[in-house]
């Protein structure tokens, strides 16, 4: 009888941990990233494509924010809950376009959350200015509820 607790509780451990480490991570719906860009992923089609919109919190030039549209990919999903996807941004405000590449992740108290990196590519008007005309970051977003 003393003993009772303890198994029942490694046992639920033992159902429940499994069960939380494999729930899918979705990547249709509307989400936010660390510098408050918002973005909202339609569904994801039965290849992986996915149309979406990017309001950027944020821009590298003087023009006027406007939302811009997405298109992107995700990695087959059969055999992995957390896809590896990506997407571009083809902005309308400006001559840039912006790739993205990630995987998305269900975090340890079972949040999903997109980890990614990106290049923004802005145009130049000389080849001698190519060198300066990519830039390099990483950005996490969150489900907006
Ligand atoms: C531009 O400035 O030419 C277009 C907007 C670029 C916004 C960048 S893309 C990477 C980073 N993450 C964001 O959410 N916004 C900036």
């Amino acid at each position: 009888m003393v003993h009772t607790t303890p198994f029942l509780l490694v046992l639920s451990l033992a159902v429940v941990a499994p069960v939380l480490s494999t729930r899918k991570c979705t990547l249709t719906g509307r989400w936010i990233n660390d510098l408050g860009s918002n973005m909202t992923i339609m569904a994801v089609n039965e290849k992986g494509e996915f149309l979406g919109s990017y309001h950027t919190a944020v821009t590298a030039t003087g023009n006027e924010i406007k939302v811009s549209p997405l298109q992107g990919s995700q990695h087959r999903t059969d055999k992995n809950s957390q896809a590896t996807f990506g997407f571009t941004v083809n902005w309308s405000f400006s001559d840039s376009v912006t790739v993205f590449t990630g995987q998305c992740f269900v975090d340890e108290e079972g949040k999903e959350v997109l980890k990614t990196m990106w290049l923004l590519r802005s145009n130049v008007d000389r080849i001698e200015d190519d060198w300066k005309a990519t830039m390099v970051g990483t950005s996490i977003f969150t489900r907006i509820k």
